[in-house]
């Protein structure tokens, strides 16, 4: 990139106002805070980690982020502080959230009128500052992001030529000393080698003179300050809407980074997990080659909440989304949740929604036709076990279909067995504590979803009869040679092994288990263990019904 200067400070070909102008594509606070996240979940950076505090530094109110992540060389906080740049590539599967290049400037402007970046890589630490006020207070015509580096070599730390941008910082930031500097940059050393810290202040405020957030509501929480949101509006606003610790827990649809707000952990949730009545479907749109999954089921918490959940790239873009049948009067569709995840489409900038493209429109509308379907189905299956139930199923008080619990120290996800459930377990939680022996090491690869399982080995199965006695037939072929090899352990064998097959064994009956009950929906598979063989037999049987 071209790095022109004025008197040394990196300048950009942009007028000031452009970063005001730029900020109010976030018509939304949490929405400018969602790119700072990205930043730090991207490939690149892949925090471990990220923290969200409220501090007050000389009597202002300030937000600051920090991650654990990768930090950012000179070069690299250079163009975070520009426009445009953005050469993130996915690694391992891991998909960048960051395309434009646009997100921190957006959404750290958004929030506050200046910040300042300060990162840490291996070998150096470097401080930037883009600021509304120092420009205006310079009156510059351009937008000039002073920066200053300094090289970790040991205890020395080297200056590089940055005098003017020193001065500049100290003159026109919060920190006035260059040891106010350094004890920010420390911080970051508290919690890892490497990584970054944000601070923002002269926060955003309201038409009524207050910050558009309320730090005193809850003290383990920001809330949006929204006029529309109080007394009866809010019990019908999702959580999410106005609370930053519930937003940041449904912000990824598998969440990699563990958040921590205000010093307390975000219980992240797996959103398509945390359902009842979870139904899995999909349909191949007519402009692609793959199929697309939905997971439908009931929310459990409150049946006003519901809608489509559509993610972009892991990243949740829309929320509780109504289609079909939900935007009539009709009151069908009342308490389903939908989850989906829209690679093929293409997100707004401000990441708040998508491109109204035919695409677009024609997602829209199969999700309300799948979601339909869905309804009717769980209504008709009601109906047929229960004949003389009246009550409304969206009323009847449900509880998710399985548990989910993310390890503290991996960050991988683990299916806890039937009847636990997650809010009684411990504030942390490893995978040594797992029940399920299989999955009871930080060392064991995470257990595939059910949409994945079926992607990669299984053709799709819901309401298809051929499709789940072929999966059944499959299933059955994986139990016969596990116990096969079960078999041949009776003789003297590395006791490990075994005990890890026996895991196994027990996962698939677990899984076969979970594929009856979607055929036999009266099946009651609460008593049955699964270190026996009952299951096995069950299935047999349910093969030999099928032909
Ligand atoms: N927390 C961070 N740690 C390390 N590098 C970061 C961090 N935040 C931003 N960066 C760097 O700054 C660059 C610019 O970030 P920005 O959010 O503006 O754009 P982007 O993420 O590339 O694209 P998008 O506009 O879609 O978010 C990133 O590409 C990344 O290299
Ligand atoms: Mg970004
Ligand atoms: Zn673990």
């Amino acid at each position: 990139m071209a790095s022109r200067t004025h008197r040394g400070i990196p300048l950009s070909a942009l007028n000031p106002k452009f970063l005001h102008t730029n900020s109010t594509s976030h018509t939304w606070p949490f929405s400018a805070i969602a790119e700072l996240l990205d930043n730090a979940y991207d490939p690149d950076v892949r925090a471990k980690k990220f923290w969200i505090d409220w501090t007050c530094i000389k009597g202002l109110d300030c937000l600051s982020f920090m991650d654990n992540g990768a930090g950012m060389t000179r070069g690299k906080m250079h163009k975070m502080l520009s426009f445009g740049f953005s050469d993130k590539k996915a690694t391992k599967g891991h998909v960048p959230v960051g395309v434009y290049g646009n997100g921190f400037k957006s959404g750290s402007m958004r929030l506050g009128k200046d910040a300042m970046v300060f990162t840490k890589t291996k070998d150096s630490m470097t401080v930037g500052f883009l600021s509304q006020s120092y420009l205006e207070a310079i009156r510059a015509q351009q937008v000039l992001v002073p920066i200053i580096t300094f090289m970790r070599d040991g205890q020395n730390l080297y200056p590089l030529t940055d005098a003017a941008s020193l001065q500049a910082i100290l003159k026109h930031s919060i920190f006035n000393t260059e040891i106010e500097l350094f004890s920010e940059l420390r911080a970051i050393s508290v919690v890892g080698a490497t990584g970054t810290r944000i601070i923002i202040w002269n926060l955003r405020k309201t038409t009524n003179g207050e910050t558009e957030f309320d730090f005193s509501a809850d003290r383990y929480d920001i809330r949006a300050n929204h006029s529309d949101c109080s007394g009866e509006s809010q019990s019908m606003t999702p959580e999410s809407g106005y609370s930053l610790r519930a937003y940041c827990k449904i912000l990824y649809l598998k969440p990699r980074m563990q958040i921590i707000l205000r010093g307390q952990k975000v219980k992240t949730e797996l959103i398509s997990k945390s359902l009842a009545h979870i139904a899995i479907d999909n349909y191949r749109p007519t402009f692609l080659s793959k199929r697309v999954w939905i997971t439908f089921g009931f929310n459990t918490k409150n049946k006003e909440h519901y809608g489509i959940m559509m993610y972009h790239k892991n990243r949740l873009i829309k929320a509780y989304e109504r289609v079909g049948c939900q935007r009539k009067a009709e009151k069908k569709g009342v308490g389903v949740i939908g989850v989906i995840e829209c690679n093929f489409l293409q997100p707004t900038h401000n990441k708040q929604d998508f491109d109204n493209t035919d695409k677009y429109r024609k997602t829209i509308h199969n999700l309300g036709v799948k979601l339909e379907e869905y309804w009717n189905e769980i209504r008709y299956k009601r109906k047929k076990e229960d004949p003389q139930c009246t009550m409304p199923i969206e009323d009847i008080l449900k509880f998710p279909d399985q548990s989910w619990v993310q390890c503290d120290r991996c960050l991988k996800w683990r299916r806890l067995p039937d009847g636990i459930d997650c809010n009684i377990l411990p504030e942390m939680w490893f995978c040594s504590m797992n029940p399920d022996p299989q999955f009871r090491s930080c060392h064991v690869e995470e257990e595939p979803e059910d949409q994945e399982e079926e992607q990669h080995s299984y053709p799709k199965t819901y309401k298809q009869e051929d499709g789940l006695s072929a999966q059944c037939k499959q299933l059955k072929e994986e139990l016969k040679n596990m116990r096969q090899r079960e078999n041949k352990r009776r003789s003297p064998y590395s006791a490990l092994c075994a005990e890890e097959d026996r895991g196994t064994l027990w996962t698939l009956r677990h899984r076969i288990g979970r594929l009856l009950v979607s055929f036999v929906p009266a099946l009651d598979l609460n008593q049955v263990d699964y270190n026996s063989s009952v299951i096995d037999e069950m299935l047999a049987q349910v093969l030999q019904e099928l032909s």
